[in-house]
C-alpha cells in the first residue's frame, strides 16, 4: 500500500491548534457519516490529544454513529487516571452521547486478561480484524520521535507482522503499555499527527526531512489517503 505524502498546518499556539483541530475533525467524522452512515477514529493519549478532545464536546456529531478505538493505552487498572481511556472520557466521552458498545477501550491490567499485556494486545488485534480501516487515526509525537507508544530501535518499531503489541520498559511513564504497530497506523484513511513546544521541533523537523521510522518512529505514521502533521509555531520552529 503507498501512503500520502505529509503535509503540515501550523497554528500560532497550542489553543488555536486544539479549537482548530477539533473542527477540522468534526468535519472529516461527519463527512463519513453522510457517506456511510458512521465513522470512526482512534485516539490518542498525552495533553495535545486531551486538548482536542475537550474542544470536540461541542461538535456537531452523531456520537452514536461513531466508532471509537484507541491508538495505544497505558497498561494500569482500570479507571486508573493516567489511562487515556480515563483521560478521554474526562476530556470528551462521557459528555457526549456516545454509543457505549462503539467505545472499544484496550483492556485494563485489572481486567479479564489480568496482568498480561501480551493477552491485552492480542485480544485488541482480534477485535480489529474486523476493522480494516479508520476514518481518522490521531498521534501525538514525543520528543525523541515516538509516537503511541511506539519508540525509537523498540521491539514495536520493528514489527511488521502483529497489528497491536504490548510495550515494556517503555520510556515514558507508565512502563508498560499496549500499541497499535506502524502497520496498523497505516491502515488509516487519515492519520494526524499533532504536537505543539519547542521540545518536540528536532523530532518533527526530522521527520518530515524524512528520518527512517526506526530512529523516528513517528515518520513511519502515515495514512492512505492523508498524512497532516498538525503544529504550533514552536514545534514547526526547526524545520
Ligand atoms: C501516550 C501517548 C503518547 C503521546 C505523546 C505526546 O500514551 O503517552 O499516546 O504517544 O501522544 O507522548 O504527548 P504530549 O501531547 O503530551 O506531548
Amino acid at each position: 500500500m503507498s501512503e500520502a505524502t505529509p503535509t503540515t498546518v501550523t497554528y500560532d499556539t497550542a489553543d488555536e491548534l486544539a479549537s482548530a483541530t477539533a473542527d477540522r475533525l468534526a468535519a472529516a467524522l461527519a463527512s463519513a457519516q453522510a457517506a456511510r452512515g458512521t465513522a470512526s477514529v482512534v485516539l490518542t493519549g498525552g495533553r495535545t490529544g486531551g486538548a482536542v478532545l475537550a474542544a470536540l464536546r461541542s461538535a456537531a456529531l452523531d456520537w452514536s454513529s461513531l466508532d471509537i478505538y484507541w491508538g495505544d493505552e497505558r497498561f494500569l487498572p482500570a479507571g486508573d487516571p493516567e489511562r487515556n481511556e480515563t483521560q478521554a472520557r474526562a476530556a470528551l466521552l462521557d459528555h457526549v452521547p456516545v454509543a457505549p458498545a462503539r467505545v472499544h477501550a484496550m483492556a485494563p491490567s485489572d481486567g479479564e486478561f489480568g496482568d498480561d499485556p501480551d493477552a491485552a494486545a492480542e485480544a485488541y488485534a482480534v477485535l480489529l480484524k474486523d476493522v480494516p480501516t479508520f476514518d481518522v487515526c490521531l498521534l501525538g509525537v514525543g520528543e525523541e520521535g515516538h509516537t503511541a507508544s511506539i519508540f525509537p530501535h523498540s521491539p514495536a518499531v520493528l514489527e511488521s507482522a502483529r497489528t497491536v503489541v504490548a510495550v515494556r520498559d517503555c520510556p515514558k511513564p507508565p512502563p508498560t503499555r499496549v500499541s497499535l504497530t506502524l502497520p496498523r497506523i497505516r491502515t488509516a484513511a487519515a492519520v494526524w499527527l499533532m504536537t505543539t513546544g519547542a521540545a518536540k521541533a528536532d523530532a518533527v523537523a526530522a521527520a518530515l526531512a524524512g528520518a527512517a521510522e526506526q530512529d523516528i518512529p513517528a515518520a513511519g505514521a502515515r495514512g492512505q489517503r492523508e498524512t497532516l502533521w498538525i503544529l504550533d509555531r514552536s514545534a514547526a520552529s526547526a524545520r
